[in-house]
């Protein structure tokens, strides 16, 4: 079975649309078929991914025909069901699945159609899968192992059709109150909405077939550094990474108070000088060469980050029992 990994934070500016950029790369150099999926309706990932010229031409018509937005669309506006969404090709390995600003408005529909779930209402379950049921058959076309989820920083009515369509769900935080309040925030609401899909299922129409199983399960937690943000004082730094853990551990995982770091995936470095780089070049911070001006103490700074984001999704694939199909 594909894992569905959804990264996610409330806490804005963490990092989730990089880490999913970073990772989504590193998976495929491994050997994995990926999908990253936009479903940010400020599109950042695919800001990230594509040059201004080919988002241009995505976006250009009414329809936004080959964007995530225009494989549903059709079933918000009333005019049909989801239909197949383009796959965009990043690499050999590694296709997205374009996000669009367009998103925005379908809010008010997933927002409503939820509580009625339970109802057994058929289009109920076809807008809350709606998401679910584009990217499952993306994956199952582009036979991808892994698929990973960009999303906004909220708890809005997209964010929770991509928890139902989620197996699992990464947490980056930064060291400090707010990403502490995400993680307060973040448990209870999973629980919540996990046991309400699970209490819905049962109602879901036979017409519909394969259904998501919103197992939305917390994988742990990647520390992003962010150290300078701190400048002298390291004990701040130290106080959020005793708390973070403990966070983790009793409003996420529902486990005893413990200062443990078995949640923790990994602890990411903050690239501040090879970021701007890869922007410009339009490719990860780990694949930077002489070409793009990474010289000198810069490719000591390619390596590291190389090594860091491999050590990541070795991590990821440990926990999620990630196999390559091929
Ligand atoms: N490991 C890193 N090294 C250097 N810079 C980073 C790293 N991770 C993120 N950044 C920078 O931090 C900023 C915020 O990152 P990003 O957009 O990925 O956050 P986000 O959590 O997706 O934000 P939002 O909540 O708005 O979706 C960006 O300028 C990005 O380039
Ligand atoms: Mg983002």
């Amino acid at each position: 079975m594909t894992a569905h990994i959804t990264f996610f934070n409330n806490r804005g500016g963490v990092g989730k649309t990089s880490l999913v950029y970073h990772s989504a790369f590193m998976f495929a150099e491994k050997g994995f078929r990926v999908l990253a999926v936009d479903l940010d309706p400020q599109s950042s990932l695919s800001s990230m991914a594509l040059d201004e010229s080919r988002l241009e031409a995505l976006w250009l018509d009414d329809e936004h025909a080959l964007t995530m937005y225009g494989a549903v669309a059709p079933l918000f506006n009333g005019t049909g069901d989801v239909c197949p969404v383009h796959i965009e090709p990043l690499g050999d390995l590694l296709g997205l699945l374009v996000g669009n600003p367009a998103l925005s408005p379908i809010e008010e529909a997933l927002s409503t159609g939820w509580p009625r779930c339970l109802d057994g209402c058929e289009r109920t379950f076809r807008v809350t899968t709606a998401f679910w049921r584009v990217i499952h058959e993306a994956a199952k076309r582009y036979q991808a192992d892994v698929v990973l989820l960009d999303v906004g920083p909220n708890l809005g009515a997209i964010n929770r059709s991509a928890f139902v369509a989620s197996s699992h769900v990464l947490m980056p935080v930064a060291p400090d109150l707010l990403s502490l309040q995400g993680l307060k925030n973040l448990g209870p609401m999973l629980r919540k909405w996990r046991s309400a899909w699970a209490a819905a299922l049962p109602y879901a129409p036979g017409t519909l077939g394969e259904m998501p199983l919103g197992d939305m399960s917390p994988l742990g937690y990647v520390l992003m550094q962010q150290v300078e943000r701190f400048g002298n004082s390291a004990r701040a730094y130290t106080k959020w990474q005793t708390q973070l853990p403990i966070a983790y551990r009793t409003s996420v995982s529902g486990e005893e108070a413990a200062e443990s770091n078995d949640h923790q995936i990994h602890r990411l470095k903050h690239y501040r000088s090879l970021m701007p780089m890869a922007m410009e070049a339009r490719k990860p911070m780990f694949s930077l060469t002489n070409a793009d001006g990474a010289i000198g103490a810069y490719q000591t700074n390619v390596q590291q980050c190389h090594d860091d984001f491999s050590a990541l999704v070795t991590a990821i694939a440990a926990r999620t029992g990630l196999q390559k199909s091929t």
